[in-house]
């Protein structure tokens, strides 16, 4: 598979979201496995996770146990670079925030332990927290990168202000910003240009709209399912593409509870689009 960088690390152009392995309506453990395998197997080597993906009959950290135990069931399953994320907390299952350094350092150590790891290739501090100080928040992102306890790090859901803020703290030693970007959510085209300008690694979240929307992408958008009947893939093949071909720090993590999701949508890397084709999808 083509690739991309994220900071000094070679990962596949298209990574993947483990998001639905462990949330409400997710599989069972084996076909979770299978289909990181087969993500794997289609030649993906990155893979987002966070603290926060779990259902709420369990506890905290469950896709970050499932990642890890799916990696090392494979063969190439240490040639993947894994980002999880902290500062997101679920009291009752309901989505919290807590982006004190303490938190952060804390949730750190916990991940670590999941993942069975002595350093995090990529740690990411998940939402701002408006009751904390944006500049402390990624301060200990910064304490952690000197403590050796993450090799790289990064921000999530960051305006173009955030984004330039961690950049001063962090150097190049930022290496990646996770933002929501779809057809569905192309608000967040100002944070992806930055990125591209400071060379940083965009990673879209939800890309295919989001669990519940994803199936319905072809329906909903014309021109990808159009382009999709052309080339004979997907309209989520097609739509990763697109994305892909928006600037080279691009990187999306489709999620999946399929191996076949997964495999279709690592062949994204692969589908070229034309100049006419792209201008058309992006005017939608
Ligand atoms: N930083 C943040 O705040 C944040 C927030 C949300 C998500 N995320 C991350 O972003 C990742 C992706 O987002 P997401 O999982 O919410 O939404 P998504 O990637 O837009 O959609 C996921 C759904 O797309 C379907 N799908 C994937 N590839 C497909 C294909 N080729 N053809 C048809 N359907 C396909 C999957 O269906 P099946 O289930 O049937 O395989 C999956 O349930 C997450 O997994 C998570 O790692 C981050």
């Amino acid at each position: 598979m083509h690739t991309r960088r994220i900071g000094d690390t070679g990962v596949s152009a298209v990574g993947l979201g483990a998001m639905p392995m462990s949330v409400e309506g997710r599989p069972d453990e084996s076909r979770a496995v299978a289909t990181i395998h087969a993500a794997l197997d289609a030649g993906v080597t990155f893979i987002d996770t966070a603290d926060a993906y779990f259902a709420q009959a369990d506890g905290v950290g469950h896709n970050e146990l499932l990642v890890a135990r799916a990696l090392a069931s494979h063969d190439r399953g240490r040639e993947v670079l894994v980002a999880t994320k902290g500062g997101h907390t679920r009291p009752d299952g309901q989505w919290a925030l807590n982006g004190s350094p303490e938190y952060l350092k804390q949730a750190c150590e916990a991940s670590l332990k999941r993942l069975g790891v002595e350093t995090i290739g990529l740690y990411q501090f998940h939402r701002p927290d408006p009751q904390v100080p944006f500049a402390d928040s990624v301060g200990a992102l910064r304490d952690l990168l000197d403590a050796g306890k993450i090799r790289m790090a990064g921000i999530s859901n960051a305006n173009p202000e955030q984004i330039r803020q961690a950049n001063d703290i962090l150097g190049d030693r930022l290496a990646a910003v996770q933002n929501q970007f779809s057809p569905a959510f192309r608000s967040s085209e100002p944070e992806l240009e930055l990125c591209a300008e400071l060379g940083i690694a965009f990673l879209p979240w939800s890309p295919l709209g989001g669990i519940s929307r994803a199936a319905e992408l072809g329906s909903a958008y014309a021109p990808f399912a159009r382009v999709a009947q052309a080339h004979g893939v997907s309209p989520q093949r097609v739509c990763l593409a697109w994305m892909l071909a928006k600037a080279p720090v691009v990187v999306p993590i489709p999620g999946a509870s399929r191996p076949e999701t997964a495999a279709d949508s690592a062949a994204a890397a692969e589908l070229p689009l034309t100049p006419p084709e792209l201008a058309e999808l992006d005017a939608h």
